[in-house]
């Protein structure tokens, strides 16, 4: 499975644009299509369901004009659409395939409208019922209720009432308003019990308002479009940025101080989301809003704990349970039943991930409550749910963490991690690699301790791995075996100190021997993957010194700074040589010389993550220097680095 590890985040700030909203994006295409007159649409959001639309309606015949970037131009039809007969194929595109049947059903022409076998799952006939109460001539070519649908001239009935169920989706009331001017009657729509999702149909008579037509509305139950209603292009239309996707960004102000500014979104969205901002702020937050545009800072003493009714917001306060980790005190979100039949149960699924990270989590039918808890390192599962994964990201700035299928983001923001890691600062690595016994291991600690940073001593992982297999009785190249002793490896590093299953290992690693095992056990590829997460777990704050023979290439590859420690194999072999004698080892210079070059050989010839300097290394050759001249100068890269 793929995997996106992310290391502990200092800090956040910076500007993200959004990525326009899936809702908006397909009514205003659709809109600028039957207006009167040409529409530029911008910012535009490139997905399935837009490109399903954009599709379909080019074999209508309107002209569709891509300008770049994410802007078109729709030449509108006036609500004629110069092909009077077509077969449409729109995918699984729930937001193409309902408000296309509404507007071809009454604009009078030969249709057939169709999907992936999916769609053909989904029930459309609370539409088609309406539809038909109006005169439509619709039929079902395979199931009744379901698509795929013919659709033929309809003779609209004048003075007509139509009733349309609310409360099993919104989208079908959203549908035949669009479409009402169409029939050029005055025509209502009553609502047959109580309408669910009501921001939705928010965004539907704001958006036909800004293509001039206006809804007469008796609150949630009556809507009505007089006769002689028509769509007029608005010129230009901006599409709004996702409200949604926008609580990620804001929810990583409030937590790594900020400021970070959204733009596409604001106090004049039409989005029900972004009263999500409101919840943040009562968290403690400090929000401010422009017309377009929202930024978040964190306040002074930190968040607090929240107790809140989320049944307005059920998509973004998800993002209210992992930022919930860092708020002082207990938050419960409530009457997000909801939450359980989505792309996953959701209330499961953030329970089960936030407890794997060390949370204490509480959750009943329709809550969920968060208390912050120190957190550890965690692969988290993300369920094929885009706000698994986004939320989750949050959690980086109290540990390290995987998160698994990063991808599954492509439903809603393809290039969401590519934004994150924009606005957001990691703790800083400094990569030393080398061969053995150029002294990088000293250089390394004494770097770390100058600068207050993690050490990582990679070395050790496979010097302990190869110790490990030893003691189980598992050869040196049982990869199978080797790497699940790698991946079990019950180790904690104190200072200098390396416990094994709780006893101090002292030189053990240390011997010719399992300096052999070790580079033996480091060629395997199971092996290196299991001691990867484990690796990049130390990358916390406020920074890391990670010593190895690939943590520029592999590790840590966004590593600020990356130094190839070397010395001639001769230099290298007299240290060795020294320390042994020190530790009153015995030990013989030629042999020590053959050792090392055969280690070196070995190290640099194998084809996973083979020792080399990396493009983007700085060379640090110390055959004449001191220890403390090496030092010195990996702290003056650093400077130079970190300044930059
Ligand atoms: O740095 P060292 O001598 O303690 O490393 C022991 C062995 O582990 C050495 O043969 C190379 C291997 N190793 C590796 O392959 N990758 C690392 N990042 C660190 C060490």
């Amino acid at each position: 499975m793929e995997f996106l590890d992310l290391p502990q985040l200092l800090s956040a700030a910076g500007t993200v644009r959004l990525p326009g909203s899936k809702s908006i994006s397909n009514r205003v295409l659709l809109l600028a299509a039957l207006a009167e007159g040409e529409t530029e649409v911008r910012d535009l959001l490139a997905s399935d369901d837009t490109e399903r639309m954009l599709e379909a309606l080019q074999a209508l015949g309107v002209g569709v004009t891509h300008l770049g970037g994410e802007h078109w131009k729709i030449a509108g039809c006036g609500g004629r659409f110069p092909v009077k007969a077509a077969e449409l194929f729109l995918g699984n595109a729930g937001t193409a395939f309902r408000p296309l049947t509404a507007a071809l059903a009454l604009v009078g022409g030969d249709y057939v409208l169709k999907g992936v076998a999916r769609m053909h799952e989904r029930p459309i006939g609370d539409l088609v019922d309406g539809l038909r109460q109006l005169g439509a001539d619709v039929t079902y070519l395979g199931n009744d209720g379901y698509p795929p649908l013919q659709l033929k001239p309809a003779t609209i009935r004048p003075g007509g009432v139509v009733k349309v169920r609310g409360d099993v989706s919104s989208q079908f009331l959203t549908g035949l308003l669009m479409a009402l001017p169409l029939t050029g009657e005055t025509v209502a729509v009553e609502v047959v019990g109580e309408l669910i999702s009501k921001p939705y149909i928010e965004i539907t008579l704001a958006t036909m308002a800004r293509f001039g037509v206006v809804v007469e509305r008796d609150g949630w139950q009556r809507f009505s479009v007089r006769a002689g209603s028509r769509y007029q292009s608005p010129g230009t239309v901006y599409v709004e940025g996702d409200a949604s996707s926008a609580s990620y960004f804001l929810a990583l102000g409030a937590i790594g101080g900020g400021p970070v500014r959204v733009e596409g979104v604001g106090a004049d969205s039409i989005q029900g989301d972004v009263k999500f901002a409101e919840a943040l702020a009562q968290m403690g937050a400090i929000i401010e809003t422009g017309p377009n545009w929202m930024a978040a800072r964190a306040p002074e003493g930190g968040l607090v704990a929240v107790d809140l009714d989320c049944n307005h917001i059920p998509d973004a306060a998800m993002t209210l349970a992992t930022a919930a980790l860092f708020a002082k005190g207990t938050t419960t979100l409530r009457n997000i039943a909801s939450w359980r039949v989505k792309e996953t149960d959701r209330i499961a699924a953030m329970a089960t991930e936030l407890r794997k990270l060390g949370a204490q989590v509480e959750e009943g039918a329709d809550y969920i409550r968060v208390t912050p808890a120190p957190l550890k390192p965690a692969a988290i599962d993300t369920y094929d749910d885009h706000r698994m994964a986004m939320c989750f990201s949050l959690a980086a700035f109290a540990t390290p963490l995987r998160i698994n299928d990063p991808k599954c983001v492509g439903k809603t923001f393809p290039d969401y991690f590519e934004r994150f890691a924009e606005v957001t600062r990691a703790a800083p690595v400094i990569a030393i690699d080398g061969p053995s016994a150029s002294g990088k291991g000293t250089v390394a600690a004494r770097v770390a301790a100058a600068l207050g940073f993690a050490y990582l001593d990679s070395g050790a992982l496979y010097r302990l791995t190869a110790l490990a297999a030893q003691r189980a009785g598992v050869a040196w190249g049982d990869e199978a075996g080797v790497a699940a002793i790698a991946a079990g490896l019950d180790v904690v590093f104190t200072g200098e100190d390396i416990r094994l299953a709780g006893v101090l290992v002292g030189d053990a690693i240390r011997t010719e021997e399992i300096s052999a095992g070790a580079s033996k056990v480091a060629a395997l590829p199971a092996v290196r993957e299991a001691l990867l997460f484990r690796q990049r777990a130390f990358n916390t704050a406020p920074g890391l010194v990670g010593d190895g023979r690939d943590m520029g290439s592999v590790v840590f590859p966004r590593a600020p700074l990356k130094v190839f420690l070397t010395a001639t194999a001769e230099a290298r072999a007299e240290r060795r040589y020294k320390q042994l004698i020190e530790k009153g080892f015995s030990a013989n210079l030629p042999d020590l010389l053959s050792d090392l070059q055969q280690r070196d050989a070995r190290d640099s010839q194998r084809s996973v993550a083979p020792l080399r300097q990396e493009a983007d290394a700085r060379l640090l050759d110390t055959t004449h220097l001191t220890i403390e001249q090496a030092v010195k100068q990996v702290l003056d890269w650093f400077a130079e680095a970190s300044f930059h």
